[in-house]
């Protein structure tokens, strides 16, 4: 068996004996990515991520190497921090180093109410896109609106994409399946789509004249490099970014959490106190 959880950010209490003793009692957060390597196009054969196989952080104590460890930004509480890591990495490798955001961006954000898609919305807007979000929810998209957002559709409703009046220089997906088709047709000319999930399985209906045509880049994307996270970090510092934490729970109502989002009641990230 080992310990899950993936984001985390505390105080160091122990350092190990190569490791400076200033850095004790420092507020931190954690690269839950362990092992990209050098290359910044993609990751190493033997990167894995924090909690799987080795101990993570659903638990009173971790232990992770000092070059994982960042300074905690300054603006957010433990709580705050914490929500950060693998969502919010994924969410800026996927707009920034793969999607090449620019100012001024038409951006759609699908799926609003997942933890990445939120970060990916807040940081688009912080950026100086114009965003729309799609959801299951009118609720969430409302949320969105009330956060920024231009406009949203409901992917539940027939024909959803046709309810869009514009089309996007930049959409960040999670979904696939037979959906992902309709953001090839929402996709403007020299769009990027950028999709670093599969909740809806394979993608088997894409006609590639459109792609071609219109010279859309489908883009993968999986967490980020030790240089994304560092970027991360100080974008979220210097636009003052709250994560959208939906709700904190004592450790002792772990299994509570677990089902609020498996039954994808959560407006932002979960968080567990320790
Ligand atoms: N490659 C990576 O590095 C990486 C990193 C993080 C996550 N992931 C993967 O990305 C996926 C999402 O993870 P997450 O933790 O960010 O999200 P999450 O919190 O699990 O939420 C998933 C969201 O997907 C949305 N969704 C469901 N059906 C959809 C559809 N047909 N079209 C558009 N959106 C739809 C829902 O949004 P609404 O509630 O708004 O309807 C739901 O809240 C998972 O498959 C996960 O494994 C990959």
């Amino acid at each position: 068996p080992s310990i899950v959880g993936s984001d985390g950010s505390g105080i160091v209490e122990k350092v190990g004996d190569e490791v400076v003793n200033s850095f004790l009692n420092n507020e931190v957060i954690i690269n839950p990515g362990i092992n990209w390597g050098d290359n910044q196009n993609v990751q190493k054969a033997d990167f894995k991520i924090l909690g799987l196989p080795d101990d993570g952080t659903f638990a009173q104590y971790v232990k992770v190497n000092q070059k994982y460890v960042y300074p905690k930004p300054a603006n957010l509480s433990f709580e705050e921090a914490a929500a950060i890591p693998l969502s919010g990495l994924t969410a800026y490798r996927a707009l920034f180093s793969r999607a090449n955001i620019q100012k001024g961006d038409k951006v759609l954000i699908s799926g609003i109410g997942g933890g990445t898609a939120l970060f990916a919305f807040q940081f688009a807007i912080a950026f100086g896109a114009e965003v729309y979000v799609t959801s299951g929810s009118d609720e969430k998209i409302n949320k969105a609106i009330e956060m920024g957002a231009k406009g949203g559709v409901n992917y539940k409703n027939e024909n959803w994409e046709k309810e869009f009046k514009v089309t996007f220089d930049v959409i960040v997906d999670s979904a696939a399946g037979d959906g992902f088709a309709k953001l090839v047709d929402l996709a403007s000319p020299g769009g990027r789509i950028v999709f670093y999930g599969g909740t809806k399985g394979i993608i088997n209906n894409i006609n590639p004249q459109k792609v071609f045509w219109k010279q859309i880049s489908i883009l993968g994307s999986t967490m980020g490099s030790d240089k994304d996270f560092k970027d991360m970090l100080y974008f979220i510092e210097k636009h003052n970014i709250k994560p959208v934490v939906d709700k904190v729970y004592n450790f002792e109502q772990a299994q509570e959490a677990i089902e609020r989002m498996a039954n994808a009641d959560q407006f932002g990230k979960i968080v567990l106190n320790f």
